[in-house]
């Protein structure tokens, strides 16, 4: 991890300037946007699918609420609080990358979710809200990406409602020593080969397998959101912690 006011940062294991990296990950995501909702299922054996049910389960969604889905991408998130929220709630799917925001529209509007969905092109370090405008936030597999992770936590507090909550789904790290060694092989063997074959694309997949071992484990992100400002701060794991969903609210 390096998110340290130096002029450098981690993008994977490399080292770059930090003013280098939101273009470096925009272009991972540009490239990726077109396959990205089938290598998600791919990769994950469709596991990502549950991580994704479950947070929706965690978040206490409920009808008339104002949500936003930062860094939500194509949407998963998004399609399933629209339908929690109804008609008299809003959703707001954003991200910095038009490219995954736009197969995001286009997926959401052919599965006929609209009417309560706002596309916004927003960077989670400086979000363009209001403050205390949301009853939830979430952000999936998105943190990671981030240049500078404590700036979009204080920037996703200020924009949460007081009473509100953020929900971060991130990987993380495994438990077992026996899981992360097998993983270990998965991600850094089979991903970048599978990304190759389906996307075209082997070091945007080669950028996950380093970007997911170089982010805070669940410790550290516990410690980062309380630092921020966020309480009552916890998280579980999943698939033996080969992701975690940390939850914190504001009081
Ligand atoms: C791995 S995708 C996750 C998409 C979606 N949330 C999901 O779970 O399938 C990560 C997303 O984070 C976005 N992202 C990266 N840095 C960001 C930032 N600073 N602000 C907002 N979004 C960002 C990327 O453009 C990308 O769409």
């Amino acid at each position: 991890m390096n998110d340290r006011k130096d002029d450098s940062i981690d993008f994977g294991y490399q080292k770059v300037a930090r003013s280098e990296k939101k273009s470096l990950v925009a272009n991972v995501f540009q490239s990726v946007a077109a396959k990205y909702d089938v290598m998600n299922d791919l990769m994950s054996f469709g596991i990502h699918r549950l991580w994704k049910r479950y947070t929706i389960d965690c978040s206490g969604v409920r009808k008339g609420m104002k949500v936003l889905d930062i860094a939500g991408g194509t949407g998963d998130l998004t399609a399933q609080f629209s339908r929690r929220v109804g008609p008299e709630g809003e959703v707001v799917l954003a991200d910095i990358n038009d490219a995954m925001l736009k197969v995001g529209r286009d997926k959401l509007r052919d599965r006929g979710v609209v009417g309560n969905v706002r596309y916004v092109q927003a960077d989670a370090e400086e979000l363009p809200f209001d403050d205390n405008s949301f009853d939830i936030i979430t952000i999936a597999f998105g943190l990671r990406n981030v240049t500078d992770k404590d700036k979009a936590l204080r920037s996703m507090l200020r924009v949460l409602k007081p009473g509100g909550r953020l929900l971060i789904l991130e990987f993380s790290k495994p438990v077992s020593a026996t899981l992360n060694q097998a993983y270990d092989f998965y991600s850094f063997n089979i991903l970048p080969k599978m990304g190759q074959v389906v996307a075209n694309d082997a070091d945007s997949y080669q950028y996950l397998a380093e970007s997911i071992r170089m982010h805070p484990d669940q410790e550290t992100l516990k410690s980062m959101m309380e630092t921020a400002g966020y309480e009552k701060v916890d998280y579980q794991n999943m698939t033996g912690g080969v992701v975690a969903l940390h939850r914190g609210y504001k009081f």
